[in-house]
């Protein structure tokens, strides 16, 4: 397998600065602002968004699986690590890596949205369009992606390749 580099590490970092000003744009100082990082894939992510924005946040990780192929068309996905804290009346930010069905994250944020937090949006580094399966409102996209599976800054295969600094098209 080979990787053929499309996103330099230095284009990663300035698109996450623009993200981080648009988010503190976007919301009020008063209401704590959350951000919930999917591991793992998006650990990296997080870690640099989350320097990119200038007002207070406070962080947490959530663990997430999906059920075996037969059962990704329901919808169902399982939980494997939960937050601890209430988010009732926060806002709440999901760091996500990257959206390709959008199987994983309408369920979250359904799931989050009956915990009354104050307001639920997604923010991911990578967007694959074409892949859609079920409908997902994302607020912040760092950058949409024709549909080829990539690797590095987090995104793995098989948990290889997620220290690699630039992301990559894995290629067989
Ligand atoms: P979905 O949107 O429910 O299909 O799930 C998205 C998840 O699939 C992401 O969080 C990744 O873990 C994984 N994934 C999708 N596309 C890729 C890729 O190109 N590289 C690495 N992981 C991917
Ligand atoms: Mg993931």
């Amino acid at each position: 397998m080979a990787l053929r580099p499309l996103l330099t590490d230095e284009t990663i970092e300035a698109r996450i600065r623009e993200m981080g000003a648009q988010i503190d744009a976007d919301y009020p100082t008063a209401t704590p602002l959350w951000l919930i990082c999917i591991l793992k894939g998006a650990c990296y992510f997080m870690a640099d968004l989350s320097r990119a924005i200038r007002r207070e946040v406070f962080i947490d990780f959530m663990g997430i699986s999906s059920y075996g192929k037969e059962k990704t068309t329901s919808g169902e996905v399982k939980i494997t690590k939960d937050i601890d804290i209430s988010l009732e009346g926060v806002d709440v930010l999901i760091i996500e890596d990257i959206i390709d069905s959008g199987v994983t994250l309408s369920y979250l944020v359904r799931l989050l949205q009956q915990r009354k937090p104050r307001s639920v949006r997604i923010a991911t580094l990578l967007d694959k369009p074409e892949r859609r399966l079920r409908p997902v409102d994302v607020a912040y996209v760092g950058f949409r992606i024709p549909d080829e599976f990539v690797v590095g800054y987090g995104l793995d295969h098989a948990e290889q390749y997620r220290n690699l600094r630039d992301l990559c098209v894995l290629e067989e």
